[in-house]
């Protein structure tokens, strides 16, 4: 194999392995600082996984909850589980603070406008088929309070899911490209956030 092929196969290599071992949270960190959390707010994690950003907003939370929501498709994340979801949580001192549910992001087991902030982080692209990710944009928006706040972060179909908002009447929805901290190997290969207002308030 010729050196400068070797060269750009490590390079992206390295790329990916900083963006799930840091990147991810150093972007998330600053997604969720500037959100202003109180602390006393009810936020939801669509597809929580293992738990990397539903721990984050939990250690940002006082008297509020940070629900998380998967199908814990090992597919998806490995080692994925509610068991070990609720062991990441109590191993960093927020599992008081944590809720964890079984449920279909299409779908979700949750009553209307119930939460402050729905956040997700790298899940709603596994959902296969335009019109059901579209569904999970529409339960994202049902679930939240007039004026919560939306921030979805993924690889893909990011473009579907801000045109989804816009025809819900969601307000200030906005997309930006998340750099090179979350490149997952290249910039061919980058993850974007779009964030939106529901009306109402
Ligand atoms: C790549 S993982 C991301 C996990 C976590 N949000 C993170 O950033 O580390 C995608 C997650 O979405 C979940 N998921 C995929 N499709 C889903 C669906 N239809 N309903 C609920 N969860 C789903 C998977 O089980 C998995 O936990």
């Amino acid at each position: 194999m010729p050196v400068v092929v070797l060269v750009l196969l490590m390079a992206q290599f390295g790329l990916f392995l900083r963006a799930t071992r840091r990147g991810k949270f150093e972007v998330w960190a600053g997604v969720l600082d500037s959100l202003g959390l109180r602390g006393d707010e009810r936020v939801l994690d669509l597809g929580c996984g293992r738990g990397a950003v539903l721990l984050m907003v939990a250690e940002r939370l006082g008297p509020g909850r940070a629900v998380g929501v998967d199908l814990w498709r090992t597919v998806d994340q490995s080692g994925n589980a509610e068991e070990a979801t609720l062991r990441n949580a109590r191993a960093e001192g927020v599992a008081e603070r944590i809720e964890l549910h079984t449920g279909d992001l299409t779908g979700l087991p949750f009553e209307d406008a119930g939460f402050d902030v729905v956040v997700s982080s790298l899940a709603i692209h596994n959902i296969r088929g335009a019109q059901a990710r579209a569904t999970a944009v529409d339960e994202a928006v049902r679930v939240l309070r007039p004026g919560g706040r939306l921030a979805i972060v993924d690889i893909s179909a990011v473009g579907e899911y801000q045109a989804r908002l816009a025809e819900l009447g969601a307000q200030d929805v906005q997309v930006r490209a998340l750099g090179w901290r979350m490149w997952w190997g290249g910039p061919w290969m980058g993850t974007r956030l779009v964030t939106a207002v529901k009306a109402g308030e």
